[in-house]
């Protein structure tokens, strides 16, 4: 059902590709912000590098979108932040265009949320704007109080709902394509899919899992600006991992949406990307935190890296039984060995790991490094839930995030994380406690501090508007995507219009 081998490192996109005049208005543009940041490092708090908080000017041509459509049920509304004088640099490179799409192709799937899943519904995952509900306060012997409220149980899969939210409130939407450089499809496709992906449902057939993805296609491409551009600068956000859109036969796994021929030039933000297709870009898993502003984020970031890890690390998972000599397994069975405080483990297969009592939050909390083998795909959702709590992951699979979410986690893989011989640790020559325990106090204090920095570009901010106070924003996950995608857009355009 999913491909097994591992693969090579793809190498980043070059520049060789691009013409002269596109390459210095890049570099103009990449200055620009380096200036802005070193302008502003004054600004920041000491520890935390500013690179994550930027002042920018204000453009004098932005647009003010006027309100149009919501994008959930019934949101509660959310205090957005002053940003009357913040203006995404993302403006820089031109502006966005939001499709709207007829409301099956989102705003239905999700009041329809009691049918989006063959077990229970997913009414309140999918509640307030995509977040959920929030956490009880119970959890305030985990989360500090003041924290607390930033706090939701969230459905990995909630992303497309998020992305739809924010980008309707972004700075540089227009609502007049002729002005456009880019084009967003609010389609809900990993909810559409996600109803029928599983055998339960008598209509769940091939067809049926293709069957909104078709009809989006018939409704965008009747579009002037799809007819205009042929699927280029258009882009979308995907729930799901790539592999639930990637069938090639009939009775296979999934829709086969991605590939379809008028897909092709469609660019894609997804939980796990296709490292092949250079159309694909990895973000962040919807997680449980969501700052409300810039100082719930500092709050955390105070808070994750002062807090007593006293297990070494860790695991959240579960075996699976039917897979003979499972790698998580294995590594269950190592943590047992191990025992507290060296190794502590929450078993999946027995309480739910996603849940609101905090189980794995406190876990990660607790834990100096916490292990994440790949699961049924590459990537784990426990990956960001790891970090966020400021945990350093250990990988066994360079795909698990090195070739996935490089916007996000810039840098050396070293600096945040550790790597793992996954068949040493199968034959019984590499012990995980001994690789752990031979890092340095120091190195494992500077690899937490990288996490600290590199925190907001992990999570979703909680106002529509994103994270930002009088003059300064704080770029987060859903900013990172769209200032990527923009970029993407430039380095490429000669070919796209
Ligand atoms: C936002 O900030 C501007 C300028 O700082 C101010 O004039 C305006 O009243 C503020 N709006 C709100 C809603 O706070
Ligand atoms: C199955 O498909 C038929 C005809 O296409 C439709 O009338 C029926 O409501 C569908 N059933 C379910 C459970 O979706
Ligand atoms: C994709 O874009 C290319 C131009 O870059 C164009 O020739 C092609 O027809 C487009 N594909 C589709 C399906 O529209
Ligand atoms: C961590 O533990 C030390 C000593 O065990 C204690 O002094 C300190 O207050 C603890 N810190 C927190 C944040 O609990
Ligand atoms: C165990 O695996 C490691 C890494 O692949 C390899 O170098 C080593 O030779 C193996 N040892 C045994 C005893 O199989
Ligand atoms: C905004 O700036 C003013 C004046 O510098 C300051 O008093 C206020 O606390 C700031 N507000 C926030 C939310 O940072
Ligand atoms: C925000 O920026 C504007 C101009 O860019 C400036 O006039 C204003 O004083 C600044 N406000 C604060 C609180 O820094």
């Amino acid at each position: 059902m999913l491909p097994t081998a591992d693969i090579p490192i793809k190498p980043k996109l070059s520049f060789s590709d691009l013409n002269h005049s596109r390459f210095f208005l890049i570099i103009t543009i990449l200055t620009l912000q380096t200036c802005l940041i070193i302008t502003c490092r004054f600004v920041s708090v000491p520890f935390f590098s500013s690179s994550s908080t930027i002042t920018r000017p204000s453009l004098p041509n932005s647009v003010e979108p006027t309100s149009t459509t919501t994008a959930a049920t019934t949101p509660k509304p959310i205090k957005a932040a002053n940003t009357t004088t913040v203006v995404g640099h993302s403006c820089l490179v031109g502006k966005i265009y939001v499709y709207d799409l007829p409301s099956i192709f989102n705003r239905d799937l999700v009041n329809a949320c009691d049918d989006l899943n063959p077990w229970k519904s997913r009414c309140s995952a999918l509640s307030n704007s995509g977040f959920g509900v929030p956490f009880s306060k119970k959890l305030s012997s985990i989360i500090p109080l003041s924290v607390l409220p930033a706090w939701y149980a969230t459905d990995q899969f909630s992303g497309e709902i998020i992305y739809h939210r924010r980008i309707l409130a972004h700075p540089c939407r227009t609502t007049d394509p002729s002005t456009a450089s880019v084009f967003y499809i609010p389609f809900y496709v990993g909810l559409a899919v996600g109803k029928v992906l599983w055998g339960e449902k008598i209509n769940n057939t091939a067809a049926a899992r293709d069957n909104d993805c078709i009809r989006l296609l018939d409704w965008i491409t009747q579009q002037p600006s799809w007819k205009k551009t042929g699927g280029n600068r258009h882009f979308m956000m995907v729930g799901r991992i790539s592999w639930d859109f990637r069938r090639s036969r009939d009775k296979d796994w999934g829709s086969s949406f991605l590939h379809m021929p008028l897909m092709r030039n469609v660019t894609r933000l997804l939980i796990e990307r296709d490292p092949w297709d250079n159309r694909e870009f990895g973000v962040p898993y919807p997680t449980g935190f969501h700052p409300r502003s810039i100082s719930d984020v500092r709050l955390w970031q105070t808070y994750i890296l002062n807090t007593n890890r006293t297990t070494l690390f860790s695991f959240a998972g579960a075996a699976r039984s039917y897979i003979k000599n499972d790698f998580r397994g294995v590594l269950l069975s190592q943590c047992a060995k191990e025992g507290t405080p060296h190794c502590k483990s929450v078993d999946c297969s027995k309480s739910l790991c996603v849940d609101k009592k905090g189980n794995t939050l406190k876990l990660f909390l607790e834990s100096k490094f916490c292990l994440q083998p790949r699961g049924d795909s590459y990537t784990r959702r426990s990956i960001f839930d790891c970090m966020i709590a400021g945990s350093i992951p250990v990988f066994f699979w360079k795909r698990s995030a090195y070739v996935q979410y490089d916007w996000f986690l810039p840098g050396k893989q070293e600096e945040y994380s550790v790597m793992v011989d996954r068949y040493g640790v199968r034959n019984g020559t590499v012990e995980i406690r001994k690789v752990l325990e031979a890092l340095s106090e120091q190195r494992v204090r500077k690899m937490r501090e990288k996490l600290v920095d590199l925190l907001p570009k992990l999570v979703y901010a909680l106002p529509e508007t994103g994270l930002s106070s009088n003059n300064s924003t704080m770029e987060d996950a859903f900013d990172v995507a769209i200032y990527g995608v923009m970029t993407e857009w430039w380095k490429n355009s000669d070919s796209k219009i």
